[in-house]
């Protein structure tokens, strides 16, 4: 049985996914009244990537809302296992984000064709996920990790692998990561603060999105 056609923007590869805007936002909502608003104001600071994390009881809703709003690219993070793969592909979202790397969660994701985009932080982790035909993945938690010195060290061994980190990233230390060949795209969740989500000061997302997407 298909299962229901996502409302929000389908694009074709994680590829094109990590090239639309510099950062992705990471998004944990709470309260799922809020999540039109603070899409759109996202998208209109030119921040279209969105990943919903898996982390709040409001987040399959969220993923359903935002994935409506236009030019919206509505992903669901913080997958931890198989079975959470339907359900956010049943709710709209259009890619998916794992903090490591599991071969039964990129599975599923295949048999849904839903693009994946696991989390690393290790050499043996990247050879596993490489192994599995993976080159873009997420490097997490990139400041906690070891940062840009890690990414470094990870070029010479593995110049086919593409990274976004993600973790610790901020308005401040950005641009250094996006200035790494090996970087694609960062995340993170900076670019909405709760206090600003709290408050619904769309605005200051705006204005911060803003930011973030002139990075590149
Ligand atoms: C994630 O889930 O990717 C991270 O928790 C986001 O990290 P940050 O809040 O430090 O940006």
């Amino acid at each position: 049985m298909a299962s229901a056609k996502p409302s929000g923007t389908r694009l074709r590869s994680l590829d094109e996914i990590c090239r639309q805007c510099p950062v992705i936002a990471v998004l944990t909502v709470h309260d799922v009244r809020t999540a039109q608003a603070l899409a759109k104001s996202l998208v209109a600071g030119g921040v279209r990537v969105l990943e919903i994390t898996l982390r709040s009881t409001d987040a399959l809703d969220a993923i359903r809302a935002m994935s409506g709003v236009e030019n919206a690219i509505v992903g669901a993070g913080t997958i931890v296992s198989a079975g959470q793969v339907q359900d956010v592909v049943d709710a709209g979202a259009v890619f998916g984000v794992s903090p490591g790397f599991s071969p039964a969660i990129l599975h599923e994701c295949r048999r849904a064709g839903f693009p994946l985009l696991p989390g690393v932080s290790t050499a043996t982790e990247i050879m596993s996920a490489r192994d599995h035909g993976i080159d873009i993945v997420k490097f997490f938690p990139a400041e906690a990790a070891g940062g840009r010195a890690m990414l470094r060290s990870f070029l010479a061994p593995f110049p086919d692998i593409r990274f976004c980190p993600t973790g610790g990233l901020t308005e401040h230390n950005t641009p250094d990561y996006l200035g790494m060949s090996n970087v694609i795209c960062a995340g993170g969740s900076w670019v909405a603060p709760a206090s600003a989500v709290g408050d619904g000061d769309w605005a200051e997302i705006t204005r911060l999105a803003r930011i973030a997407s002139s990075f590149r």
